[in-house]
């Protein structure tokens, strides 16, 4: 909307012949000359896919914001966008993001659209479509399509991707057969929605709501829940009402609001991947969050849900204690409570009267399960860049380690090498895995959560400290430091690490050092060679020749800032 006018009504509402193709040929739909009376065209971007479960719901989602945009005079039209599946996408569907996000923006500019509804749920989806919005910049609200409902197993709880990773190691342990390993596989993923832990696609859902970008209490309505279809309706409706108010994302993406979320991602104790894509996300509305505003928050904010990996519950348990709004409402002394919403409406106004309903699933602020935040940030001459780590999710008795490092050069040699019986280990050494981040792997796998060695499994062991420049999937769990900045493949300290160098990890000083003096360190950094680029042409050399590190959001350096 720029001065009352619409605009969708500078391709329909003119006279003349490109006014005439644009209303003649959209007429082929069979829509009437209702359609283009001056009503806000509301697009639908749907990243529903059947290569992607967690968003293969989308579809009926979109009905019902069609019928919300309806109920409110305006005009929707849905149209595809890419969808990122996490289960099936390689080499990551980290390497797409950024894809994805120029699609939605494109669409959006190049389309007569007055607002957009973005369709989102699978872990980089979320992100992609705030990433594009924000770059465009016309009114849009975000729709998740929540989580799955809880795995059943023989009476057993099981939690996705989080209890993949515990019942492997157990299988590698000899502690449960193949044949009850495969009955696991027809239990854990039983209803549409995404992973059901509080992973990357949950935090990320659960972000977009702290940042005012869906209407409350979205992210924690379970997929198969018929509110899920009521809120999508609902946001139809309040679409409409924000192009009349021309509220649009660069409003309500602000500073104020990304320190919310980040507020958010660690009393809930978020993915490490909320990092990444909350940098990426601000990036895009302009703004700069160094990591140290992570760590500086991280230390004032207690953790105060109980939600598996960092917990017991799952996402449908979080949805019954209150959800996003809950936790917002008790972090209200802590957070920016003026910021403005979807809603038109500040944070505080709309939680004020949220309630935590099972203290158990979700502690008081004055009365939480660790009193710091899920995730914080490592510095040293290892990661002089940073690094993460998710300090509730990793045993206590590793928060302080040094350890003889056992060195992997990349993903092939450690599926090689990590079961050779010969491989000298222990539960004391920290494995290090190289050339695993944005560029050398390329595109940042979910790698980072090394498997323990079977012959350790066997002995008991559950946990090691693990490093490496990979990510690892939200929900994943363990003593596992991510992200190391600058990467291995582009030369940082990690490329140098070698095979019984000692490495010091101390969470409490935020520490990560390689106990290698400076003058060996210089003299291996003059033999270091970068490896060959990974591909030649196409997308994936534009990927290699654009993507930044991970401190500015793995994001592409000429979509970056506006
Ligand atoms: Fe889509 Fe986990 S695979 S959210």
């Amino acid at each position: 909307m720029k001065n009352g006018k619409l605009r969708s009504q500078t391709w329909f509402a003119r006279t003349g012949r490109d006014s005439f193709v644009h209303r003649a040929w959209l007429k082929a739909e069979g829509f009437s000359d209702a359609v283009f009376e001056n009503r806000p065209v509301i697009g639908i971007a749907n990243s529903w896919s059947e290569l992607n479960n967690c968003n293969s719901h989308l579809r009926q989602v979109a009905e019902a914001v069609k019928r919300g945009v309806l109920m409110a005079g305006g005009m929707p039209l849905e149209f595809p966008v890419i969808s990122l599946g996490e289960a099936l996408m390689k080499p990551t569907a980290m390497m797409f993001r950024n894809l994805m996000s120029m699609d939605v923006e494109e669409c959006i500019r190049a389309n007569p659209l007055d607002g957009v509804v973005l369709l989102s749920g699978c872990d980089k989806t979320t992100p992609a479509m705030i990433m594009g919005a924000a770059s465009a910049d016309i009114p849009a609200l975000v729709v998740t399509g929540g989580p799955m409902l809880r795995g059943m197993w023989r009476g057993i709880e099981l939690g996705s991707g989080t209890d993949v990773w515990k019942y492997w190691d157990e299988l590698r342990a000899g502690r449960i057969t193949e044949e009850e390993w495969c009955e696991m596989e027809s239990c854990i993923s039983r209803s549409h929605g995404h992973c059901m832990v509080m992973g990357t696609a949950s935090t990320m859902t659960s972000l977009a709501e702290a940042l005012g970008m869906t209407l409350p209490g979205c992210a924690a309505i379970p997929a198969a829940d018929s509110r899920r279809m009521a809120i999508a309706e609902e946001s139809g409706r309040r679409m409409v009402q924000m192009v009349h108010e021309d509220l649009r994302p660069l409003k309500i993406l602000t500073r104020e609001a990304f320190e919310n979320a980040i507020r958010v991602d660690m009393a809930i104790g978020g993915s490490t991947n909320a990092i990444i894509h909350l940098v990426a996300m601000a990036g895009r509305a302009g703004l700069d969050l160094p990591l140290s505003l992570f760590d500086r928050i991280s230390r004032e904010t207690p953790f105060v849900a109980n939600i598996r990996p960092s917990g017991k519950y799952l996402m449908e348990d979080f949805f019954y204690a209150g959800g996003v709004p809950a936790v917002m409402q008790e972090l209200l002394p802590l957070l920016h409570r003026g910021a403005l919403t979807a809603t038109g409406k500040s944070v505080e106004e709309n939680v004020k009267s949220a309630r935590i309903h099972n203290t158990d699933v979700l502690f008081p602020l004055d009365r939480p399960l660790h009193p710091q935040g899920g995730t914080v940030i490592l510095s040293g001459n290892l990661a002089p860049n940073g690094a993460v780590f998710k300090q509730t999710a990793a045993s206590p008795h590793l928060l302080k380690h040094t350890g003889r490092a056992v060195v992997f050069e990349s993903y092939d040699d450690l599926r090689e090498r990590f079961d050779d019986p010969s491989l000298d280990v222990d539960e004391r050494c920290v494995l290090v895995l190289k050339n695993a981040g944005p560029k050398g792997a390329p595109g940042m796998p979910e790698w980072g959560q090394l498997p323990i060695p079977t012959k350790l499994l066997k002995k008991g062991v559950r946990d090691m400290v693990r490093i490496s420049d990979a990510r690892m999937s939200g929900t994943s769990y363990g003593a596992v430091v991510l992200h190391v900045d600058p990467e291995a493949a582009v030369g940082g300290t990690l490329a140098l690490v070698q095979d019984g160098d000692l490495i010091e990890l101390d969470v409490e000083t935020r520490k990560l050092n390689l106990q290698v003096p400076d003058e060996e360190l210089n003299r291996r950094r003059a033999r270091w060679e970068p490896p060959k680029p990974y591909y030649a042409r196409g997308y994936g050399k534009l990927f290699l020749d654009h993507v930044t590190q991970a401190h500015e959001g793995c994001d592409f350096d000429f979509l970056r800032f506006r």
